[in-house]
């Protein structure tokens, strides 16, 4: 059920929480499916609600700091970027406090938690709850992030029965994860918060994980956010049967065979094309489409994260 936000709606959410009730609610990243954080019922219905691998940890949301450091250890440097992004679409990989009431199952047995402080009425919910609640994106393993409360209901149909709706989210794509070892600074996921403002604050380069250091972030897996229909990523022209995703003002050859077009942003905005990035593949994910082809673009800013969302979503699927 959807249920557009209001006093009211927070309240019953942060009762089916205290309860060990699965619901949805909006970050300013993407629909998280949130559970109590203590709650090890609760915690494994997400990964049976999504059909996700077990050995995928989650990420635990705190309204501020001080929740934080009820859980982990934060260092000087992770503390500077605290200081400066929170709240918002960074997650810190920390190491874990021993006897932090977080179960077991969260952090997949790891000895680190990742934690973020989200935007908005997730922080209120978290707030009222008392405690950190964790949240994976709202959609089943291996599908597109939700921006939308529908695109929730559409995927998770029958498998939540409260989905909290407040409109689309701004950013669009997931937050940006960091950790932090020995004063180096290690980018697991690229994200909302681009990698630049990150290297710019701290004064020095951000070092990129291999995809092969997955177990790092087990949920670099190489196929992921896929549509139904294949994707073909820094396309040159449209061929038959194609969608075309398109970016900016110039259009690739063939633009007028396309079935459906969407463009992320005309004006090249990096932000804007984030922000549409899942939705607009949703909707060009049409019956007779047999695949998306994507016209390049550029990875500055959040284009990064974006042309890892792409990457994963045009890798050959299991
Ligand atoms: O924006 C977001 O981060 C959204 C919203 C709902 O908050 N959440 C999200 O969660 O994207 P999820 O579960 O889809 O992605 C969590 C990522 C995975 O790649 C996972 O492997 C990584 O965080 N992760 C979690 N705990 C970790 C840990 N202890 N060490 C390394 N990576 C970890
Ligand atoms: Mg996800």
């Amino acid at each position: 059920m959807i249920v557009q936000q209001s006093q009211k709606a927070v309240k019953e959410a942060v009762a089916l929480l205290a309860e060990g009730k699965l619901v949805v609610l909006p970050t300013e990243t993407v629909y998280g499916l949130a559970a109590d954080a203590a709650n090890g019922e609760a915690v494994a219905g997400i990964f049976a609600a999504k059909g996700r691998p077990h050995f995928n940890p989650l990420i635990a949301h705190v309204a501020n700091r001080a929740m934080a450091e009820n859980y982990v250890e934060i260092d000087r440097v992770s503390a500077r970027l605290i200081e400066a992004f929170w709240p918002g679409p960074l997650t810190l990989v920390l190491p874990l406090k021993q006897g932090a009431a977080i179960h077991p199952l969260v952090s997949a047995g790891l000895p680190t938690l990742a934690i973020r402080n989200p935007k908005g009425v997730f922080a209120d919910i978290v707030s009222l709850l008392g405690r950190a609640i964790v949240a994976p994106s709202a959609n089943r393993s291996g599908r597109l992030s939700p921006t939308s409360a529908q695109s929730v209901a559409d995927d998770l149909e029958g498998r939540v029965s409260f989905i909290l709706d407040a409109g689309a989210c701004p950013v669009g794509v997931e937050s940006t994860i960091v950790k932090i070892d020995a004063d180096k600074a290690f980018l697991l996921r690229p994200g909302g918060l681009a990698t630049e403002e990150i290297e710019k604050f701290l004064g020095q380069k951000l070092i990129r994980l291999d995809q092969r250091a997955a177990i790092e972030a087990p949920g670099m897996m190489r196929s992921h956010y896929a549509p139904q229909a294949r994707v073909r990523i820094n396309a040159q022209d449209v061929r038959e049967n194609e969608a075309l995703l398109a970016f900016g003002a110039e259009r690739i050859a063939h633009a007028e065979r396309a079935k459906a077009t969407l463009n992320l942003s005309p004006g090249g905005d990096m932000q804007e094309a984030a922000a549409n990035l899942f939705d607009f593949m949703k909707k060009l994910d049409l019956a007779d489409v047999q695949a998306i082809a994507v016209e390049p673009i550029p990875s500055h800013g959040l284009g990064e994260a974006i042309n890892d969302r792409l990457v994963r979503a045009a890798a050959p699927r299991d």
